[in-house]
């Protein structure tokens, strides 16, 4: 019964949840297997439809934020960030656009769940003066977009993502929204995302069993003794019976797959997560207030702005920035002795580092020019947010001690 649906019929489940969450249409959105995916057809749909160009980016971010531009052939061009937002800094944009780029996109990446719709607007509005589309990457806040004034999506596209280490507990799938209005200013762009997006191949068998096996599979091998489960993570991996977070060409400029779709089991527990995500955001919320009134005023560590002005958002990590790496490092342990597992997010840049890079454009890269990001790489620490209040308020004890 389930085969005689079409794709699309198959995950609009989650079409609906998606779009009643944020006060959208259905027909908008576009479940993929990974966010990366999404991304990448949105950039060989451009690429197609206006030909290849420059796309602004950050270097503070995940590696497989950048594969979609690069392994479709767009040059990266790396702004700097803001230290209060963690999203591209406006002025630093301005200072990078080169007349003679071909700007096709400038994304809008909301770092660990942070929005700040005052800046999303800026950059928007320094996109549109350049005839680039905005591409919001809300991997880290999930149905949670930048709005303007009217409380109308900002983006031409919007990023969502499902995935591992993200907002759901999903480990899988991701969604795509295209705004109505791209219609109106590019109704060719439009029509073929949604023709390219709403026909995505059904994942393989093989991929339907991995992403299934997955959660067991890591428990097995996190309690397998010395650096075994290391060593079995890698040979599963290679044998095709692992599907890894990133894979070793994703840390290369390129992407493990070609671009596909949800399988049902995806669709649904992601439904499933969406139908959670009041509770899941509330803890989330409660757990950031407790960080930023704890942390808050603490010598050198740094604390972006945004975070310590108005309502406390439902962060996917708290970021913290420490003068250097050593008291990074400290700040990590101590965390960590408590039962918090602090991350390095994303130290190095292009977390967890890319392997070749000249297929991100970093060996031409100006370093003059990014040089807040270099500073809050270096000193890079990220707090948990899923845990009980509790356990927050130790972590806050343990920052503490570990900074002084
Ligand atoms: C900022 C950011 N964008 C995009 C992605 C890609 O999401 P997915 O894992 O669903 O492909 C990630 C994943 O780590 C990310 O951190």
């Amino acid at each position: 019964m389930n085969d005689r649906l079409s794709a699309r019929e198959r995950v609009s489940g989650l079409c609906d949840v998606l779009a009643a969450r944020t006060g959208t249409d259905a027909r908008d959105w576009f479940p993929v297997f990974k966010a990366r995916y999404g991304m990448q057809v949105a950039f060989d749909v451009i690429e197609g439809r206006h030909g290849r160009g420059a796309v602004m980016t950050q270097l503070f971010t995940c590696c497989t934020a950048v594969d979609p531009i690069v392994c479709t052939g767009f040059a990266p061009r790396y702004a700097d960030v803001d230290a209060d937002t963690l999203s591209i800094d406006t002025d630093s944009a301005k200072r990078l656009a080169d007349a003679d780029d071909d700007l096709r996109a400038v994304m809008l990446q909301h770092t660990f769940g942070l929005i700040d719709d005052a800046s999303s607007r800026r950059l928007t509005a320094f996109a549109r003066e350049r005839g680039a589309l905005v591409i919001e990457d809300c991997a880290h806040c999930v149905t949670r977009m930048a709005r303007d004034g009217g409380g109308t999506p900002l983006a031409d596209i919007s990023v969502h993502s499902f995935g591992v280490e993200k907002i759901l507990p999903t480990r899988f799938g991701g969604a795509i929204w295209i705004n109505p209005k791209l219609a109106e200013t590019d109704p060719q762009l439009d029509s073929d995302l949604r023709r390219h997006l709403g026909r995505l191949p059904r994942p393989t068998k093989r991929i339907g069993m991995v992403t299934r096996l997955y959660v067991n599979e890591n428990r097995i091998l996190s309690r397998l003794p010395g650096g075994s489960g290391g060593a079995l993570r890698s040979l599963l991996t290679n044998i095709g019976l692992y599907e890894p977070p990133i894979a070793e060409a994703e840390r290369r400029g390129g992407l493990a797959y070609e671009p596909m779709g949800m399988t049902p089991w995806m669709a649904r527990r992601a439904t499933a997560g969406i139908d959670g995500l009041d509770a899941n955001e509330t803890g989330r919320r409660r757990v950031t207030a407790i960080y930023r009134d704890g942390l808050h005023g603490l010598g050198d560590v740094h604390i972006p702005g945004r975070i310590l002005d108005g309502e406390a958002q439902p962060l996917l990590r708290f970021p913290l920035f420490a003068q250097d790496t050593q008291q990074a490092e400290r700040i990590i342990a101590a965390v960590r002795a408590v039962g918090g597992y602090a991350e390095r997010w994303y130290r190095p840049e292009l977390f967890p580092g890319v392997t070749d890079e000249h297929a991100y454009g970093l060996d031409a890269l100006d370093r003059s020019t990014v040089q807040v990001t270099g500073r809050l790489v270096e000193g890079a620490v990220s707090l948990p947010t899923e845990v009980s209040l509790d356990r927050a308020g130790e972590i806050v004890t343990a920052v503490r001690g570990a900074a002084a």
